[in-house]
């Protein structure tokens, strides 16, 4: 939970923004006014501090203020103001506001007559949630240490204080000093290489500079960088594959379509407008599977499984470059039109280029694990258009505005037609590019377009109500089917060496995992693991499945592989699910208790919140 941080007279107000364009809604996740003076450029000047886990320097910020007697106000959390100056070097009252938690605190900045520009010289805080340093021991290399930033959902302001609400863009432009040796990279679409700084204070090590400039506007959360060890193989003119000189060959030959996916996703949804795409492979600390970070794509190096098998995550972050990018959710309540219309793109990528067997595998995965999921979740955290009043954004964050939004678009496509939402897609993102958008300006749009959809799906059932509408369109797929005519006969007996599942694909096993019977009990999964080798497989997709179930089914062989799975891996994703698992039993709590411990100093601060609430939940 959050605490609200609006006035209460202002909730509900409208934050006017461009003046031809709509209003906007007051972002609640988010202290800054935006309506009396913006941001719309970041100049940042920051030097990374390994030692000290911290980054320091300045950002200067350029106005524009609509009404003349306001002060500026950012948001920050945990940052270290030393001081605020105006462009002539004089210096300007500040305040930082009231601890709001998670939100931090709002930075008021006193403007005189005149003022254009602001320098903020500061620091970042103890427990920067966007910042990750990682050990050398956490790299694939094990000499250098490494930095990521996660600025999504509102990270961004516990490394620079800005208006960090996605309704906000601004151009940056960023020098960054750093250790000599390490290469430092953002998501800018113009990067340059290092330049030695020459005149060091003694003891202080070499250093280079770097400087990077993004021109396109940008949402705060979008804002990003990482520094360690790495190498770069070019696959096109636009496209790089980065990673760390040991881990490179690997996911070079994996992310090879990188590419031909970008042409894929230019012939539906219109031109590439970032400049170049390039692929970030991340150290496995990494939270999340991707991050759609501009000209940058972040990635977990646990997509590299040696045959491509989940490359959708690719075409997932890449889709991200229209629906999220270019056009962006409002505020945190509209987070199932990044989401839900990326998920979307996703499958129609993987269709045009894998084929529809493929797709439809993974679109009938989903819809299970959204069925699954649906129970779980309370009511509020099932809806489309969801109302995240004082909850933090991550508390609504699930299964629901990924695929559940995607099946939104799936309804849409099946009463108008294939040819003509993709048509009215173009449109919306040509009219929205570089701008923010709310869930009823986008209801606004389809019914403009297609004025009699209501009389053929609820709008307000599909984007206000919970669980899932009885229209929503099942996905077929008979190689799924295969895998359940499989499960069946191991149900009744036949032994796990005479099933018929030569030639699987990885969705095929991810559905024979998941499918298996609660209580298939220790020495069936033995046999399994004999004859598959599930618990030496390359695919941590399918490894992951495979140390759930044997949690489950106390299957204790994998009690080695599941520590060193947690480990080592920080994706949320697999770590939240099988810290519940072991949490199921006491024995397993106590075990999940004490691999925690020892775990959770290496995991991203996203991670580690969402992993505290099991732990501190009972
Ligand atoms: N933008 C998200 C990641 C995100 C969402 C970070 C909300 C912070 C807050 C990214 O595009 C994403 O959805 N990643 C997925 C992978 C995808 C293939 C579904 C993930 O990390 O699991
Ligand atoms: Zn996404």
């Amino acid at each position: 939970m959050i605490e609200r941080l609006i006035p209460a007279g202002l909730v509900g107000g409208l934050l006017a923004c461009a003046a031809d364009a709509p209003p906007l809604p007051l972002d609640a996740h988010s202290l800054a006014r935006p309506d009396h003076v913006r941001v719309q450029h970041v100049s940042l000047d920051l030097a990374l501090d390994f030692s000290g886990e911290r980054v320091h320097g300045r950002a200067t910020l350029t106005l524009d203020r609509s009404d003349p007697a306001a002060p500026l106000i950012l948001d920050s959390y945990r940052l270290q103001i030393e001081s605020v100056r105006a462009e002539d070097g004089s210096e300007r009252q500040w305040a930082l506001g009231e601890d709001r938690g998670r939100l931090g605190r709002a930075l008021t900045i006193q403007l005189e007559d005149g003022d254009r520009e602001v320098s903020v010289t500061y620091a970042s805080g103890e427990d920067a949630e966007a910042l990750q340093f990682l050990t050398p021991a956490q790299t694939d290399g094990g000499q250098q240490p490494f930095l990521f930033t996660q600025g999504q959902a509102i990270l961004t302001r516990s490394w620079i204080p800005l208006q960090d609400s996605p309704a906000v863009r601004v151009t940056y432009d960023a020098t960054i000093r750093a250790p000599r040796g390490l290469t430092v990279l953002m998501s800018a679409n113009s990067r340059n290489g290092p330049t030695p700084v020459l005149e060091e204070a003694p003891g202080s090590g070499s250093s280079d500079l770097w400087r990077f400039r993004m021109d396109h506007p940008i949402p705060s959360y979008l804002i990003a960088l990482a520094c360690g060890e790495l190498a770069s193989h070019d696959v096109s003119e636009r496209c790089a594959i980065i990673a760390e000189p040991g881990v490179l060959a690997a996911a070079a030959a994996e992310f090879a379509d990188v590419e031909r996916m970008v042409q894929s996703a230019e012939r539906l949804f219109g031109e590439y407008r970032w400049g170049r795409y390039d692929l970030l492979v991340l150290p496995p600390a990494f939270p999340y599977g991707g991050m759609e970070n501009p000209t940058l794509t972040f990635l977990t190096p646990t997509a590299i499984a040696g045959d491509q098998s989940l490359v959708s995550i690719i075409a997932h972050e890449l889709a991200h470059s229209w629906s999220g990018n270019l056009v962006t959710n409002a505020t945190w309540d509209d987070f199932w039109l990044n989401e839900g219309f990326t998920v979307y793109f996703e499958r129609r990528i993987m269709e045009a280029l894998y084929g529809s067997d493929r797709a439809n595998m993974e679109r009938l995965l989903a819809w299970q694990g959204l069925e699954q999921e649906i129970q779980q979740l309370e009511p509020w955290q099932t809806v489309l258009h969801i109302d995240l009043g004082d909850h933090h954004p991550d508390d609504g964050f699930s299964g629901v505005p990924y695929n559940k939004g995607a099946l939104f678009l799936r309804r849409v496509e099946e009463c108008v037609g294939r040819a003509a939402l993709d048509r009215v897609l173009g449109e919306w993102f040509d009219a929205g590019a570089f701008e923010a958008r709310t869930t009823d300006q986008w209801r606004l749009f389809l019914l403009d377009a297609f004025p009699d959809l209501q009389s053929k799906m609820d709008l307000d059932e599909w984007l206000t109500a919970p669980g899932l509408p009885a229209d929503a369109p099942r996905p077929q797929s008979s190689a799924l089917s295969k895998v359940d005519d499989q499960l069946l006969r191991l149900r009744e007996g036949t032994h796990p060496a005479d099933l018929d599942c030569s030639d699987w694909a990885t969705s095929q096993w991810l559905r024979f995992l998941n499918g298996m019977p609660e209580g298939a009990g220790a020495q069936t999964m033995a046999q399994l693991d004999q004859t598959f080798g599930f618990g030496e497989t390359g695919n941590n997709e399918i490894l992951f499945a495979w140390l759930r179930l044997a949690i489950q089914e106390r299957y204790s062989a994998m009690d080695d592989r599941l520590e060193q799975f947690l480990m080592t891996i920080g994706r949320r994703k697999y770590l939240k699910p099988l810290y519940e698992q072991l949490c199921a039993t006491p024995e397993g709590r106590a075990r999940a208790e004490a691999i925690y411990e020892r775990a959770r100093p290496g995991y991203h601060a996203v991670s580690a919140i969402s992993l505290d609430s099991i732990f501190d939940g009972e």
